[in-house]
């Protein structure tokens, strides 16, 4: 038998257990194209696909979140722009996927892309987020285990605004040669927050993505990686794989497109690491 279709196998037998409570985590690294939404939104659904209350925020004006869960973001389709400029309750907004049934999103479209700068001059700027988040895990959204925001490829207010609410903040890294050179400023930035915004926050999680073991620049950025983030950096790597990235075209994830592939398969397992050290509490607030 394969690898991959062992460790499946595997997978399908493990437990994926649910966090005591709901755990907030924002998807973030200010560098693009290294994988946010592309973990966001698989690690979502291999959670969901195991049982898990899951809701996915796109908070990028460019809506890839939106387009790979298969959800309506057309613009001018209620969406997080509402939420966070006209104080639109985001249970309004959040929409179904349709391919797993524990599975929400609320979409982005591109309205979005002027809320940077709209923000600037609105009350509670950092908490608009925090605020209309707090409201919906209080009501409609109680019984969610995970919420993952999808975070742009800056560290402006919408990654402020996502990082005031989370407990957590998961950093995906693609194993290049610039790779090291941004995250002292996330890491700076996390710091920040923390200190005067949201005393909860802490990096839970690094995922080496696009990895390709066989190059010998991408294993040595993986060890300087985990030498600097020992705890923080998962074991399991995601390799490149067309699977992974042909799945937005069907407006899908691989987890549905394709779950046998070595995508689905790494992210299942990196889905299961996610529970299985969010179990005990450590990681909710
Ligand atoms: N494991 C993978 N194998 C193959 N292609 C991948 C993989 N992961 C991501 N990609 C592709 O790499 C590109 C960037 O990925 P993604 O959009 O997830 O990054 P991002 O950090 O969200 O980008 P942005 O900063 O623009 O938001 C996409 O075209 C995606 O399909
Ligand atoms: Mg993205």
């Amino acid at each position: 038998m394969m690898a991959t279709e062992r460790h499946r196998r595997e997978l399908e037998a493990a437990d994926f257990p649910k966090p005591p409570r709901t755990r907030i985590i924002a998807v973030s690294n200010q560098k693009g194209g290294v994988g946010k939404t592309t973990t966001s939104v698989n690690v979502a659904a291999a959670l969901a696909k195991r049982g898990a209350n899951v809701l996915v925020v796109d908070a990028d004006p460019q809506g890839n979140a939106s387009t790979a869960l298969g959800v309506e973001h057309r613009s001018g389709t209620p969406s997080i722009y509402e939420v966070l400029l006209d104080d639109t309750p985001m249970h309004k907004v959040a929409q179904r996927c349709p391919d797993i049934d524990t599975l929400w999103c609320v979409p982005a479209t591109i309205d979005l892309a002027g809320a940077d700068i709209e923000l600037v001059s609105v009350v509670r700027r950092e908490f608009r987020l925090h605020d209309a988040l707090k409201e919906l895990l209080e009501g409609h959204g109680k019984d969610l285990d995970y919420v993952f925001i999808d975070c742009p490829p800056s560290l402006g207010l919408l990654t402020l605004n996502a990082m005031v609410v989370a407990t957590e903040v998961m950093i995906p890294i693609q194993c290049e040669y610039y790779a090291l050179e941004g995250l002292t400023q996330l890491m700076r930035t996390v710091e920040m927050v923390r200190k005067h915004l949201n005393q909860g926050i802490h990096v839970s999680t690094i995922v080496l993505t696009m990895y390709d073991g066989r190059t010998n620049l991408a294993r040595e950025v993986a060890n300087e990686v985990r030498s600097h983030f020992p705890t923080e950096t998962l074991e399991q790597t995601v390799p490149r794989s067309v699977r992974v990235s042909e799945a937005p075209g069907f407006g899908q994830t691989v987890i549905t497109h394709d779950p046998h592939s070595s995508g689905a398969v790494a992210y299942t397992s990196i889905a299961r690491d996610i529970a299985v050290r969010g179990a005990a509490g450590a990681e909710s607030k």
